[in-house]
C-alpha cells in the first residue's frame, strides 16, 4: 500500500498493508527476543542490540502511527504515564514548563510532586486561555508547554493551534495528549504541535486489554532523541504482545471511535435536558464553553468521553452508579464497553471533579440501550 495514495482508515484497517516476507502472513508474528545476534566483524548490521532500547515487535504499530498522525518519528511506552513522564525526563533540571489546571489526575500528580522535587519548575495554567498562556510562558525560558484537549475530568477544550504559535514564538515544545480524541478526531501536529501522545490503554488499544503509551513527533530532532535515550535508559519500554494488541486493535480504531462519538452526542442532547440532571459536561454540546474551538479542531465528532452532574449531589450520582446494569462500574476509557464512575472518589483532594460528576466512557453498543440504563439508574438513585 502507498500511505499516500490512500486515507487513514485504508492504513488503520491493514495496519500499511504489510505482510511478513518470509511466511506470507497478513498479520505479524510476535517477536519476543530480548536479544539480537552481533556480526562476527563485532558490528550491529540489524541496527538493533538490545530490547530494552527497540524492539521489532514495535516496527508495524509505530510505522502506523506516524501515518495517523502525520509525524516523522513515533516510539511505543509500557504506558500512558511512562510516554508522557519521557517526555518531561527529557527536559532539564530548573527548566520551566506550562501545563494544565484541569488534566489528567495522575500526571499532574507527578510533574507536582515527583517532577517538582526532581527540579522541574511547573506552573499549572488555564490552558483554555490563550491569553493566560500568553501572559505564563516565559521566552527562553519555558521549554515545554504540555496540553490535554479534551481534558480530564470536565472536557474543558484547548486552541491547539493558538497555543502552539505562543509556544513557538518563546521558543518551546508543545506536546499534546490527543488519548481522548484519537487520530480519528484530531490531527495535533498539523496544528502546529511537535508532540502528540496517547495513552494507547484507551482508544489506540480499544478492548480494555493493554496498558501502552504512544509518542509521536513532528520532527526527529534532538529533543526527540533525549526521548529516545530516556526510553532505552529508564526501561519504559513496550512488551512485544501488547505491541501486536496494540496494533491489532488499531485496525478498527475508526470504527470504534466514530461509533463512540456518535452514540455520545446522542447521550449528551439527550440527557442535556433531563429533569434529573444538573448538567452535561461534552464539547458536542452546542453553548459548551469548548464548542466552538472544538468545531474547528475535530473532525467527524467530539468523542465518546462526557461527564453528567446529577440532580441531588454526591449521593445521587454514587448512587446512580450503584444503579446502573448495563454500563460497567470501572475506571479507563476508550474501550468497546461503556463505563461509569464517580470521578471526585478516583481522584481523592484536589480534584476539580464535583461531588455529582460522573464521568462516563461510551462505548460501541446500542445507544438506545445506554441511554435506557442510565435513564432506569437516575430514577432508581432518586426514587431511593
Ligand atoms: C488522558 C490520559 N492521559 C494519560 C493517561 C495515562 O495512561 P496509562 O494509564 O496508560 O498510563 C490516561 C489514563 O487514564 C488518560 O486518560
Amino acid at each position: 500500500m502507498d500511505p499516500k495514495k490512500v486515507k487513514p482508515e485504508s492504513i488503520a484497517a491493514q495496519a500499511l498493508g504489510w505482510i511478513d516476507e518470509k511466511t506470507r502472513a497478513i498479520t505479524p508474528a510476535i517477536h519476543v527476543s530480548s536479544t539480537y545476534l552481533r556480526d562476527p566483524d563485532n558490528q550491529y548490521r540489524s541496527g538493533r542490540v538490545y530490547a530494552r532500547a527497540d524492539n521489532p515487535a514495535f516496527d508495524q504499530a509505530e510505522a502506523v502511527l506516524v501515518q495517523l498522525e502525520g509525524g516523522a518519528s513515533a516510539m511505543l511506552f509500557a504506558s500512558g504515564m511512562a510516554a508522557a513522564t519521557a517526555v518531561f525526563q527529557a527536559l532539564a533540571p530548573g527548566d520551566h514548563v506550562l501545563a494544565p489546571k484541569v488534566m489528567y489526575w495522575s500526571l499532574r500528580n507527578w510533574l507536582m510532586n515527583f517532577a517538582t522535587h526532581w527540579g522541574l519548575n511547573v506552573e499549572l495554567i488555564d490552558m483554555t486561555d490563550p491569553a493566560a498562556v500568553q501572559a505564563a510562558i516565559r521566552p527562553g525560558k519555558t521549554k515545554l508547554v504540555w496540553v490535554e484537549t479534551p481534558a480530564n475530568p470536565l472536557w474543558t477544550v484547548t486552541d491547539i493551534a493558538a497555543t502552539a504559535a505562543i509556544a513557538r514564538a518563546a521558543g518551546a515544545k508543545l506536546a499534546v495528549d490527543s488519548t481522548v480524541a484519537s487520530p480519528v478526531l484530531t490531527q495535533p501536529l498539523a496544528l502546529g504541535a511537535d508532540i502528540v501522545m496517547h495513552a494507547g490503554t484507551k482508544y489506540l488499544g480499544g478492548h480494555s486489554d493493554l496498558i501502552a503509551g504512544v509518542l509521536v513527533a513532528r520532527e526527529d530532532d534532538d529533543f526527540w532523541r533525549r526521548i529516545r535515550t530516556v526510553r532505552a535508559q529508564v526501561g519504559g519500554t513496550l512488551g512485544s504482545f501488547e505491541a501486536w494488541l496494540l496494533l491489532r486493535g488499531m485496525r478498527t480504531l475508526y470504527l470504534r471511535v466514530r461509533q463512540a462519538s456518535a452514540s455520545a452526542q446522542r447521550i449528551a442532547d439527550h440527557f442535556a435536558v433531563h429533569p434529573l440532571v444538573e448538567a452535561v459536561l461534552y464539547p458536542g454540546l452546542p453553548g459548551s464553553p469548548g464548542h466552538e474551538v472544538s468545531k474547528r479542531q475535530m473532525r467527524g465528532g467530539f468523542g465518546g468521553m462526557m461527564s453528567v452532574r446529577t440532580k441531588g449531589g454526591e449521593a445521587a450520582a454514587i448512587a446512580t452508579a450503584a444503579n446502573v446494569e448495563l454500563w460497567k462500574r470501572a475506571t479507563s476509557l476508550g474501550g468497546t464497553e461503556s463505563l461509569i464512575e464517580h470521578r471526585a472518589s478516583v481522584e481523592g483532594a484536589g480534584t476539580p471533579a464535583p461531588g455529582d460528576l460522573l464521568r462516563l466512557s461510551v462505548g460501541i453498543e446500542d445507544a438506545d440501550d445506554l441511554i435506557a440504563d442510565l435513564e432506569q439508574a437516575l430514577a432508581r438513585a432518586h426514587a431511593g
